[in-house]
């Protein structure tokens, strides 16, 4: 049955408890507004590893616009329903004094991969990912935990700095889990009306055709984005426009 934790300590006792009896712990952070991406995450953690922690904790240090933070969509019913149906352990709720208790005078910067593609157009928005993703990795100390191939750059980065600082924890990427047509699954998907969602796909269409980058970003144009990015890295191809309002990501193996 899940059990919500909202004080640490109590899943410091917890943890305890479950290291004495050899248990595996497999984590999935997330900011809630839970979706088949999120899930697909989830039940591969609970495939592998006898305990399964989520946490939902909308993070303000990785939002470099504030009306951006306040748009985000929380859905708290629909996660703890899909929560269950999952068959989740524990669910970690804290909020900003329990994850900051410094007030984010400490953190965790990387300056190379960091400050390009999306932490190019986003100025620290790295900066607060890193530095959240470390917290809870130190709080929940999991065997294993995941992250969406949909957030590539920010799996890197993560990956990265487990490796700097010699973290005892196995970062699983995940691949990216697609709406029917191509439409990479995101929180933010929410925020898009029904005549963005039906131009979405082409994001995805675009982004993984044979078209060069200029064409792509001509096509994209033509059909309504505005364009934030589109680079080739290391064999793959990230993106980053605007829908209306909304801001996508993507990226594909090329
Ligand atoms: O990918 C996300 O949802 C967030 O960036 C994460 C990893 C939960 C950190 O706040």
């Amino acid at each position: 049955m899940l059990k919500v934790i909202y004080d640490l300590n109590e899943w410091v006792e917890i943890r305890k408890e479950a290291i004495r009896e050899n248990k595996l712990i497999g984590f999935v952070p997330t900011m809630g507004a839970l979706h088949l991406g999120h899930r697909a995450l989830i039940e591969r953690s609970r495939r592998e590893n006898d305990i399964v922690v989520v946490s939902i904790f909308v993070n303000p240090t990785q939002f470099n616009d504030a009306n951006d933070l306040k748009k985000y969509p929380k859905t708290y019913d629909d996660d703890l329903e899909m929560l269950q149906e999952c068959n989740v352990d524990y669910l970690i709720f804290p909020n900003y004094e329990n994850m900051y208790p410094d007030n984010y005078h400490y953190k965790i910067i990387e300056d190379d991969f960091s400050t390009k593609l999306c932490g190019a157009s986003r100025p620290g928005h790295f900066d607060g990912v890193l530095t959240v993703v470390m917290k809870l990795l130190n709080i929940i100390k999991p065997t294993c935990a995941y992250f969406g191939e949909k957030d590539y750059q920010q799996y890197k980065l993560i990956a990265g700095m487990v490796k700097a600082f010699f973290m005892d924890v196995e970062i699983v990427p995940c691949k990216t889990v697609r709406a029917e047509g191509g439409l990479a699954l995101s929180s933010r998907n929410k925020l898009l009306t029904k005549d963005e969602l039906k131009i979405a796909p082409l994001f995805n269409k675009f982004l993984s055709s044979n078209l060069s980058i200029p064409e792509i970003k001509m096509e994209l144009e033509k059909n309504g984005f505005k364009i934030d990015y589109i680079e080739e890295i290391n064999n793959r191809r990230f993106g980053a426009v605007f829908l209306g309002k909304v801001r996508l990501i993507d990226n594909v193996e090329i």
